[in-house]
């Protein structure tokens, strides 16, 4: 089938009684988007001459991804994480704010209200005594190297099996979830184990897509931060650990080369030995540069919905 019709009175019509056009009521920038939106799909339909049988075959996908419970999954394997991150960082560039420790995809795996520590905590519950314990440490300074003392370092990262505590149930309450406020030369630490990398679940809706495209759906062993003080602004941001298969070839795009770290096998660990920790260890240092802004809301993560975080809808 060639025929053309996007041009036609009866499509241009129909686009606009779908999006409410004719109608009084309604959100004028929803009724502009949706029509956008739906004009796209259409013009799809015909520049692809998609077939009826394709066409619901990913009208029911959509409805699975959402039964899964994966759409904030495939959002960051097609990209729209790292796109929005790169929109961002326009902005900031525009407002001249660049500069500091680079931002990266926050990803849906966050939980709030993890327990608060000042310097130091440790971050796994000692349950997997196979897993290889790691020192997670370092500092938070301004653009001058200024130490940052009370800053707020949340970090949140997955299990030796890649999985995430909360979501999978199995785990102790926020384990492998701390916040911890930086002492007075700017520094905090953290032991916990060394996660391992995950993918996605192989027969979801998300790897399914992915196959599709002729890609892999794994991410490295990573770990994720989010930076705040008062003052400053909100930095979210991960870290990938050097030599893993994914470090470069991350399916959810989060990889920056200054978020690269390697992970270093002590005998004895100097910050270790601060918090009573004696023997080998493997150091994962991590020092952040915070950028002062005045503006309030540059100073807290933007709104999205997080598990357990009450004040957001
Ligand atoms: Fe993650």
């Amino acid at each position: 089938m060639t025929v053309k019709t996007m041009q036609s009175a009866d499509v241009k019509e129909l686009l606009e009684k779908v999006a409410g056009f004719d109608k009084d009521g309604g959100n004028e920038r929803m009724k502009k988007i949706v029509h956008r939106v739906m004009h796209d799909i259409f013009q799809i339909v015909e520049d692809f001459d998609v077939t009826p049988e394709e066409f619901w075959s990913a009208v029911y996908y959509v409805g699975e991804l959402g039964a899964n419970g994966e759409a904030a999954l495939l959002a960051p394997g097609l990209g729209m994480d790292r796109y929005l991150d790169i929109r961002q960082d326009a902005e900031d560039e525009q407002a001249g704010l660049t500069g500091g420790t680079p931002r990266t995809i926050e990803g849906p795996l966050y939980v709030a209200g993890a327990p608060m520590s000042d310097g130091f905590d440790r971050m796994d519950d000692g349950s997997d005594t196979d897993a290889e314990a790691i020192l997670i440490k370092g500092r938070i300074t301004d653009e001058n190297g200024e130490p940052l003392a009370n800053a707020v370092v949340d970090i949140w990262h997955a299990d030796t099996k890649g999985a995430y505590s909360y979501f999978d149930q199995s785990q102790s309450e926020y384990n492998l979830r701390r916040r911890i406020k930086t002492d007075a030369e700017g520094r905090y630490a953290a032991q916990s184990i060394m996660p391992s990398g995950y993918g996605c679940p192989p027969e979801g809706s998300t790897q399914q897509l992915l196959n599709h495209l002729g890609r892999h759906g794994q991410r490295p062993a990573h770990i994720h931060y989010f930076v705040s003080k008062p003052g400053y602004k909100h930095l979210t941001t991960q870290i990938n650990i050097a030599g893993d298969e994914y470090t470069y070839d991350d399916f959810a795009f989060a990889t920056r080369e200054e978020l690269v770290v390697a992970a270093n096998r002590v005998e004895q660990s100097e910050t270790g030995a601060q918090h009573g920790l004696n023997g080998p260890i493997t150091e994962v240092e991590f020092n952040v540069t915070l950028v002062a802004t005045d503006k309030p809301e540059l100073q807290e993560r933007h709104a999205r919905r997080r598990a357990l975080e009450t004040d957001v809808a």
